[in-house]
């Protein structure tokens, strides 16, 4: 049923969800790219830091530890099967998201958009690409189990719609320069 595949999709991407918004709260400090530019632009640009990119990466495998913690009694409680992170897959979700949307920022630079520019379609997708994508090849077994066809779609058709509800919310808030 639509409601079971929705919880377990959103379970299953928390640790890859966490990461981009604790990046924002925890960032500054050195970017990764140390100031280089290659082809008269910054290689990534000031907005990905070391310091966000870490803190970011670890937020989302506390995450998938804290959910695995609580699955038995989610379980119990709710009759849906949620599944347990191995600790692999917590860790290619929480830093594949974070690779997604630095290789975004590539990409973003590459094609002249300054830092802040919106990249429409790659935004709201980068991250859970590359979280997919390095899950399915650490962790294949695990990965084939859990995100069955119907959760791939959930997901695909439920990040961006909460990627643009929480990005406008921190724009709101103050913390973010931007509503995407
Ligand atoms: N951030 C960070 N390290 C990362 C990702 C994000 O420090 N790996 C922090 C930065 O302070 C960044 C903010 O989170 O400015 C917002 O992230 P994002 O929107 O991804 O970056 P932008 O500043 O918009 O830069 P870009 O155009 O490269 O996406
Ligand atoms: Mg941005």
């Amino acid at each position: 049923m639509i409601l079971e595949t929705v919880a377990v999709a959103v379970w299953v991407m928390l640790p890859a969800y966490i990461p981009n918004n604790v990046a924002v709260l925890a960032g500054g400090g050195r970017p990764i790219d140390g100031g280089r530019t290659w082809g008269g632009k910054r290689v990534l640009g000031d907005g990905k830091t070391w310091r966000g990119t870490a803190f970011g990466t670890a937020a989302g495998i506390v995450v998938a530890l804290v959910l695995n913690a609580a699955q038995p009694a989610a379980v119990d409680a709710s009759g849906l099967s949620f599944p347990v992170f191995p600790l692999v897959a917590a860790v290619t979700l929480a830093f594949g998201a974070m690779l997604g949307d630095i290789l975004a920022s590539f990409l973003k630079r590459r094609t002249g958009r300054e830092r802040g520019a919106a990249f429409p379609g790659i935004d709201q997708l980068d991250f859970v690409v590359v979280s997919l994508a390095l899950t399915l090849i650490a962790a294949t077994g695990w990965f084939l189990e859990t995100f069955t066809l119907p959760v791939v779609v959930v997901v695909f058709v439920l990040t961006p719609l909460l990627h643009v509800t929480t990005n406008m919310g921190a724009y709101a808030l103050g913390l973010k320069n931007e509503p995407w």
